[in-house]
């Protein structure tokens, strides 16, 4: 059984405001999605990884990501995240077994480590459905009015933040995705979608999505602690 990388990287990052799509943002002296995929490209127990770019996009090759062999670069981007990831899993067909282990994981999280993918790995090979990392809820959760006043405060037991990589295999993801549609934001929220429960693995702080400019600054001192 063979595990597999899919990084949708076909998003404009429209929250981080600015023109440059947030994958290509500087983080350390690298464009942000270098940094995952040197990971995955270093990680032995990872077969190929394969990355999903917008079909217009002049950026990629003016970039120069390092990346290794293992890495092929798709211009098959779709309209949402969901169809990138299925147009991904399309052009693929042929050169893994249905049964193989995709992780699905953001150009967008460049905190992820080494102990967090060998600990997804080691608690998913042999599951029956596949999961993802998350992590518990820390804060308390207030749902707003229409004036930006508190209506309710939200129970947060049992409720998780997911997280990525999400890591299911091939057909049951592919199956998933198509019926679907564009909907889910999450490629978990598609296999629940078919009455599947994925399994929660314990994932980290550190591996957050750059969202807002904030963000980076964080990544960055996480990424400066680690190479001291
Ligand atoms: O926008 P958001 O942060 O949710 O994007 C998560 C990931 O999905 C990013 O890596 C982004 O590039 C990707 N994405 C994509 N195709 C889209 C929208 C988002 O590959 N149409």
């Amino acid at each position: 059984l063979k595990f597999h990388v899919l990084i949708p990287a076909a998003g404009s990052g429209s929250r981080m405001g600015g023109t440059l799509p947030k994958q290509y943002l500087p983080l350390n002296g690298k464009p942000l999605i270098h940094h995952a995929l040197s990971l995955f490209a270093s990680a032995s127990r990872i077969t190929s990884v394969h990355v999903v770019i917008a079909p217009d996009d002049a950026l990629w090759s003016q970039h120069e990501v390092d990346h290794g062999s293992k890495v092929v670069v798709h211009a098959l981007g779709g309209a949402t995240r969901a169809a990138t990831v299925l147009n991904g899993l399309e052009a693929i067909a042929g050169q893994v077994a249905e049964d193989d282990w995709i992780l699905v994981h953001d150009a967008a999280r460049p905190g992820l480590s080494m102990v967090m993918l060998d600990r997804l790995l080691d608690s998913l090979q042999e599951d029956a459905v596949g999961g993802l990392l998350a992590i518990p809820l820390a804060d308390t959760l207030k749902r707003a009015d229409a004036g930006q006043r508190v209506a309710k405060t939200e129970p947060r037991d049992g409720l998780w933040q997911a997280q990525t990589p999400q890591m299911f295999r091939y057909a049951l993801l592919k199956q998933a995705l198509q019926q679907a549609g564009g909907v889910p934001t999450d490629e978990a929220q598609a296999v629940e979608a078919l009455g599947f429960s994925p399994k929660l693995v314990p994932g980290e702080l550190r591996n957050l999505k750059i969202t807002y400019p904030q963000d980076l600054q964080l990544a960055e001192a996480i990424l400066l602690a680690d190479a001291r």
